[in-house]
């Protein structure tokens, strides 16, 4: 059984998650908007990955006795002034993620809830990868400037992404 704070937590990071979905499906809109294609198919790979996250949670709680409580989301932004600033506002978006996941992974830690532990365990290695992808992106994006060519000899790269679903066991 878990605890209704951890409960409550989770709940919470569940909105979170959705709301991450919700970001990378405003900017993969703005980018198909762009003619960015590559860029868009990305962020559509990313937004359906955030769904998965927000499930793994979701059935975790199911399955510990816990209940689930949705809340409102908040609006995402409808337009990101250039692809650099988007993948910036991507980037700083992780880093809350990870702030946040290491904030669970410490209340579970404080609460000795060892199942916790090892299930959160996932989101921490996963935001490592989360934060490494939105870095490069960022870093390559700084280097291409306003050389066009570049753009979309990246944007061919990134419509390469294949969305990969996460096997999430049901409760
Ligand atoms: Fe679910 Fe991008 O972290």
């Amino acid at each position: 059984m878990i605890s209704k704070q951890l409960n409550k937590a989770i709940n919470e990071q569940i909105n979170k998650e959705v709301y991450s979905e919700y970001l990378y499906l405003a900017m993969s809109g703005w980018f198909t908007a762009q003619n960015l294609d590559g860029f868009a198919n990305w962020m559509m790979v990313q937004a359906k990955e955030e769904h998965d996250h927000a499930m793994k949670f979701f059935n975790y709680v199911l399955e510990r006795g816990g209940e689930i409580e949705l809340m409102a989301l908040a609006k995402p932004d409808k337009t990101f002034k250039n692809p650099l600033n988007a993948f910036k506002m991507a980037l700083a978006h992780e880093n809350f993620i990870t702030k946040s996941i290491n904030e669970l992974m410490d209340l579970a830690i404080k609460e000795k809830d060892h199942a916790a532990k090892s299930f959160l365990q996932w989101y921490v290695d996963e935001q490592v990868e989360e934060e490494s992808n939105a870095d490069k992106l960022v870093k390559q994006l700084g280097m291409i400037k306003d050389n066009v060519h570049a753009l979309l000899m990246l944007d061919r790269e990134l419509a390469a992404r294949v969305y990969v679903p996460l096997v999430i066991t049901a409760p």
